[in-house]
């Protein structure tokens, strides 16, 4: 398919309908998501990963709502095409569905994004009905929830026994029934994620849930290699840019200090 000027939620329904995989990557920047953006990907994922690659925190859970505005905000700026989808921190919609709509109502107005992405199945369903109420694009998220890391204990592969993967299955028809446009399931059985993404008819990304979803997503600090410590079995890396950035800062420093730069042509 030739690429559209703008992805919309109805061009990755078309693309789920035609076979067409769906490429997505966070980016929280001007600069990286200018790139990513000319690149050709389909969906960037401001996502709430920034707490941990951007601002050094060891869980999803610090990153506030005006942080997450001003990621989502630096991204648009920078792109054309692709659609721009923007995690809900934590706190922000859970418990309570007034609060869920003025926060989504936030990002939408103030960031100019196309739409937000939530964590959780029926237990976030009042949420999610009236965010959609509003007209702003869902995008549910199951399997490894990050914003639940601390009920979960440990970021090892979900629903790998029945009674969960069977909750999951019926929580990935709720987000469908209810109207959202996407699912994202994060590190869980394969063949699970296979049955989910042939059970509903919105676009199932996958990150750690194999080949079988509509599309994939990955953290980009991990897939161009900037993080170091993060090796799960499911990332590909496709740069080793911490020793590329490395080696160019000392490359710089080694010209500083011994006065080879700036040259004469690097001056006025
Ligand atoms: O915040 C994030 O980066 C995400 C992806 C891992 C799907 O939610």
């Amino acid at each position: 398919m030739k690429r559209p000027k703008r992805i919309t939620t109805h061009v990755l329904q078309e693309m789920k309908l035609k076979g067409e995989k769906i490429s997505m990557l966070t980016s929280y920047d001007y600069s990286m998501s200018k790139i990513v953006d000319q690149a050709g990907i389909d969906i960037i994922l401001v996502g709430d990963s920034a707490s941990n690659v951007m601002a050094g925190h060891e869980t999803t859970l610090p990153i506030t709502l005006d942080q997450m505005i001003y990621h989502a905000s630096s991204v648009v700026r920078a792109i054309e095409t692709c659609l721009v989808v923007v995690d809900l921190p934590f706190g922000t919609y859970q418990g309570n569905s007034k609060l869920a709509l003025a926060s989504a109502i936030r990002i939408m107005k103030e960031s100019g994004a196309h739409a937000v992405k939530l964590e959780g199945g029926k237990e976030i369903k009042e949420s999610i009905d009236r965010i959609l109420s509003a007209g702003i694009p869902v995008m549910g998220h199951l399997g490894l929830t990050p914003q639940s890391i601390y009920k979960f204990g440990t970021y090892v592969v979900r629903a790998r026994e029945e009674e969960e993967a069977a909750r999951l299955q019926e929580d990935a028809l709720v987000l469908e029934e209810s109207g959202c446009f996407g699912i994202v399931l994060e590190k869980i059985p394969a063949h699970l994620a296979t049955q989910v993404a042939e059970s509903v008819k919105i676009p199932v990304i996958g990150i750690g849930a194999g080949g079988g979803v509509d599309g994939q997503v990955l953290v980009i600090h991990d897939l161009l290699g900037i993080t170091q410590e993060f090796n799960p079995r499911f990332l590909r890396r496709y740069n080793n840019l911490y020793e590329e950035i490395k080696g160019s800062v000392q490359n710089y420093i080694r010209d500083v200090k011994s006065r080879d730069f700036p040259n004469e042509k690097e001056q006025y």
